[in-house]
């Protein structure tokens, strides 16, 4: 069986032999490869986590993005955790990444695509391999599914079996979404009701009180013109992380029995980060080779030749929906390095989704020892984003966010003001600094006004075109 399933993955998709031998970048150093051999086959025995056509709902979802049909919200952890896996803590953070689609969708007037950093975002690329703490040198933490955060030798080791547990946490993750999305939780005449125990701060509990009976009382007409729809109830929500560990990606990746194509059945959309997306590297080769929809960040380090090779790799077919380029270049520099870039991918005539992640290009120390990111450039790079588009007349297709459902303390500043010194009173993220849910729907009114404002632009030119028609 394990080998038959092999041998049919490895006539469309490089074997692992072949990816190793591109020298793929941020992987770990395992003690013991032959475990990590083990470990592979044993994943390949699993079913899969998503099925195909749940993939390419999502791709077609991506191709009215990249028409600027919907919008996509992209969130989630920087790094989640196994000790998170909990059904407390993953509907606070499905309830604030519905409450800022549902600001989002009432901006817009718009669909907006649901995507969470979820359910399998285990893994992280690290700019060091070590950390230093009082003269003691160890692994760097790379992600649960590589090892654990407490900075212990034993801890810190590189065990291959992490992998499997990544799977488990991941198939009870999805099992709870699909539970809370499908079930009822989701239902849009409750909106009231899923901030009701947290929105404290008197500025953003104002605007989401005010939206969300303005939302009930649209659907209570609906309702009484006899319009019942399933959208009310329930909502489709994906799940996707950065595709980083080779041997966890390559094992999960299965043929379509209706189509014969390779899907990575371990996330609805998986994408490349900034620091493993070289052209001829393991990761583009690999991922060039899925027909789930895919993502790749881009960074300040990126010139425009290498954008444009990079998705002839990944999409040369130029389908619309299959590449969504998240550019993540800091606050400073996205009005200047975004322009020329989305000039030549659209120049080519190509159709990604832009989307916007304005947090690893803004992330700082402070004096006092913490990983931080400002509110305020946060915003900074939403709006250079949005600015950029409109001046080429080509649409914001989204955001990339990394948020929580709690009340952490990790970015400064934000509706509560939170500053250098509030940072250790509950600093809980295991790699990035991520928005609190207060600081994450503050950014979704500011996202709201810079959608709505283009709704009305659009609108206008919808008009001209058809006055022009008759
Ligand atoms: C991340 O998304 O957590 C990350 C590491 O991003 P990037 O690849 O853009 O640096
Ligand atoms: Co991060």
């Amino acid at each position: 069986m394990y080998r038959r399933i092999l041998a049919v993955v490895e006539n469309q998709i490089p074997p692992l032999a072949e990816l190793h031998a591109l020298n793929p970048a941020q992987q770990p150093s395992y003690p013991d490869p032959s475990k990590l051999v083990a470990v592979a086959k044993e994943l390949r025995s699993r079913p899969p986590l998503v099925f195909a056509g749940e993939c390419d709902a999502l791709r077609a979802q991506i191709a009215n993005v990249a028409a600027g049909r919907a919008f996509l919200l992209q969130g989630g952890d920087c790094a989640e955790t196994f000790a998170a896996v909990s059904a407390v803590e993953l509907r606070a953070k499905l309830r604030v990444l519905l409450s800022m689609s549902v600001v989002l969708t009432y901006a817009a007037q718009l669909p907006v695509v649901k995507v969470g950093r979820i359910a399998g975002q285990y893994a992280k690329p690290r700019s060091k391999d070590t950390e230093t703490r009082d003269g003691v040198t160890l692994p760097a933490y790379r992600g649960d599914a590589v090892n654990s955060l407490e900075f212990t030798l034993a801890a810190r080791t590189p065990d291959p079996e992490r992998l499997v547990e990544a799977y488990n946490r991941s198939a009870a993750t999805l099992n709870l979404l699909r539970a809370f999305t499908k079930g009822g939780f989701a239902d849009l005449r409750a909106v009231h009701t899923w901030n009701a125990d947290f929105v404290r701060n008197s500025n953003v509990e104002e605007r989401y009180e005010k939206l969300s009976a303005e939302i009930e009382r649209a659907l209570a007409f609906m309702v009484a013109c006899g319009v019942v729809d399933e959208n009310f109830r329930t909502v489709d929500f994906y799940a996707s992380h950065e595709a980083l560990l080779l041997e966890y990606e390559h094992s999960l990746t299965r043929i379509d029995s209706r189509t014969g194509t390779p899907y990575n059945t371990s996330a609805h959309m998986v994408w490349i980060g900034d620091r493993t997306r070289q052209v001829g590297g393991a990761h583009v080769e690999f991922m060039s080779k899925l027909r789930n929809p895919v993502g790749v960040k881009i960074g300040p380090g990126i010139s425009v030749s290498d954008a444009l090779a990079l998705l002839d790799k990944l999409d040369p077919s130029c389908e619309a929906g299959r590449v969504t380029v998240i550019s993540r270049m800091g606050a400073d520099k996205v009005r200047d390095l975004l322009p020329p870039i989305v000039q030549a991918v659209e120049d080519s005539g190509r159709k990604v989704a832009w989307v916007c992640d304005p947090m690893h290009g803004n992330t700082f120390a402070t004096a006092n020892g913490y990983k931080t990111r400002a509110f305020s450039q946060v915003v900074d790079e939403v709006n250079g984003f949005f600015d950029v588009h409109d001046e080429l007349g080509t649409w914001p297709g989204g955001v990339h966010i990394e948020l929580t459902g709690s009340d952490v303390t990790e970015c400064v500043g934000g509706v509560d003001e939170l500053n250098e010194a509030d940072l250790g009173s509950r600093y809980e993220s295991a790699c990035d600094p991520r928005m609190n849910r207060n600081q994450s729907l503050e950014l979704a009114f500011t996202v709201a006004e810079r959608l709505s404002e283009g709704r009305s632009k659009r609108v206008n030119q919808f008009q001209i075109f058809n006055a022009e028609d008759f």
